[in-house]
């Protein structure tokens, strides 16, 4: 096991990982979902009427994706499918319908603070298409008020103005663009063909029909050099977007960036150098850091503009109801009791696991993971940490107990490093701390994965001596 419970110790693990590369491994959720193994369960059995947490939000999933060369884009680790045919999209909104009859009468009264329709790529779908998805939303969640946020994901040169101005018909709210790239030798890389003009003819069209608008773009990429980012960014904000999201590229699994472009990868000192220049540079452009990687341009007497739901990071319990392909809810428990756990769950993550499920009448649940107190209140000290202070307040209110106190020898070994510094009321991250949170994170779950690892291996194990035949791990 590695040893953290000492000052000494987790400033050295710290100051060790300090000079490697980052991986942002708890972006969407704690525990990872290879360990999720629960299949006797799903959504309605571990949160009946009556036991909502205070708020949701609801999240649609679409998971085909133009094909590209290498495939996934070259780095994407997301569970998509290759998008060859309209006729595609018409069967999976079909099978969406029918996942959502199960769903009908539980959600009769949901009133979702907000609504994501990410992916893949959902403004693959045709003009005459967005009527159906939208309206299939509403016919399952009759209370929802008007107005709710409805955000809308996909690829630059699928923005047509005929699409967004079906979008706005239909209720939604606002746009989430994935640019990644505006430079177009680095955009090619990932056998993207999208150009800097549909990106910022999209910006604009959303502005004029009243769409929000956000755009992603991604740091540390292959042969990418801080002016080639300094240049996106300024263009970006010289647009006029409200909304930047700038990750720092995860490099991993099987892709062709991890497998073909290691080499050609800035210095991770190199990509901290990025970090620190994109944060300055667009709180000198008037963009306010909501999240190490979240900027929203300041509104004239304010501190920022409209706050969207997946840039609040509270303790307080919120439900993620998931609707689709590979889509991810979770319910957490602690407002019924400080000491409770929760349930997350995901959904089929190839198509026909997800079709056939639902041919069969079930809901195409692929796992489920209960989390105990513990995992729970790590997976929300993480969401918590990305808006760079860690509320002590709140956490006492919803957990019963001081985070100061949970991780002494990390928050202390972290402020002798300079990533923070410590408050009666919050602990605050330094702008260098900002930058590694997943690392700060890395260190916080560090005695639980090892636990978790340690009880995975060792059921593989009993496993493989009731079955002789099965190799060992
Ligand atoms: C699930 S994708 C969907 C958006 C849309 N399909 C697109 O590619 O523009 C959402 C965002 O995740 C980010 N993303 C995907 N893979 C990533 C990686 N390996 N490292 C960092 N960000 C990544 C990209 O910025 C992308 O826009
Ligand atoms: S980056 Fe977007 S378009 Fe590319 S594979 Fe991932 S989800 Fe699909």
């Amino acid at each position: 096991m590695t040893d953290l419970s000492t000052l000494p110790a987790a400033r050295r693990y710290l100051e060790t990982h300090l000079s490697v590369r980052q991986v942002n491994k708890v972006l969407h959720s704690f525990p990872s979902p290879r360990f999720w193994k629960d299949r006797a369960h799903a959504p309605p059995d571990v949160r009946p009427p009556g036991t909502d947490a205070p708020t949701c939000e609801l999240y649609v999933a679409l998971p085909f994706c133009l094909v590209t060369q290498p495939s996934h884009c070259g780095y994407c680790l997301f569970p998509t499918e290759g998008y060859v045919s309209q006729d595609q999209l018409d069967v999976y909104l079909t099978a969406l319908e029918r996942e959502g009859e199960h769903y009908r009468e539980r959600w009769q009264h949901l009133q979702p603070r907000s609504i994501f329709i990410g992916g893949g790529t959902p403004n693959l779908l045709k003009v005459g298409q967005y009527p159906r998805l939208l309206g299939m939303i509403r016919s399952l969640l009759p209370s929802l008020p008007p107005g709710t946020p409805i955000t809308l994901e996909g690829i630059p040169q699928l923005f047509s103005r005929d699409k967004l101005l079906a979008m706005k018909e239909q209720g939604v709210t606002r746009i989430s663009m994935g640019a990644q790239q505006l430079d177009q030798g680095l955009s090619r890389l990932s056998g993207r063909t999208q150009t800097p003009r549909h990106v910022f003819q999209a910006v604009q069209w959303a502005a004029e029909l009243g769409l929000g608008c956000n755009v992603d773009l991604i740091y540390g990429w292959p042969q990418q050099t801080l002016d080639h980012m300094r240049r996106d960014l300024q263009d970006l904000m010289a647009s006029g977007v409200e909304h930047i999201t700038h990750y720092e590229l995860n490099v991993g699994g099987a892709t062709d960036f991890a497998l073909n472009h290691r080499d050609e990868l800035p210095s991770p000192e190199r990509v901290r150098e990025m970090y620190h220049g994109a944060v300055s540079l667009l709180a000198a452009g008037g963009y306010a850091q909501l999240t190490p990687y979240d900027f929203q341009r300041v509104e004239a007497g304010t501190q920022t503009g409209f706050v969207y739901e997946e840039c609040r990071r509270s303790f307080d319990a919120h439900d993620v109801w998931a609707w689709g392909y590979a889509a991810i809810s979770d319910f957490p428990d602690h407002h019924r009791s400080p000491d409770a756990g929760g349930w997350t769950f995901m959904n089929a993550r190839t198509l026909p696991g997800y079709y056939g499920a639902l041919e069969q009448g079930r809901l195409p649940v692929e796992c489920g993971y209960a989390r105990s107190p513990a995992d729970l209140r790590l997976s929300l000290l993480f969401r918590n940490l990305q808006s760079l202070s860690v509320d002590r307040a709140s956490y006492l209110r919803n957990f019963g107990r001081d985070v100061l106190d949970e991780f002494a020898p990390i928050w202390r070994a972290c402020e002798e490093l300079g990533l923070l510094s410590i408050g009666s009321e919050a602990i605050r991250l330094t702008a260098e701390g900002a930058y590694r949170v997943p690392l700060i994170q890395t260190a916080l779950m560090q005695g639980r994965v090892e636990e978790i690892t340690e009880a995975h291996f060792a059921q593989l194990r009993a496993l493989s001596r009731s079955q002789p035949g099965r190799a060992a791990p």
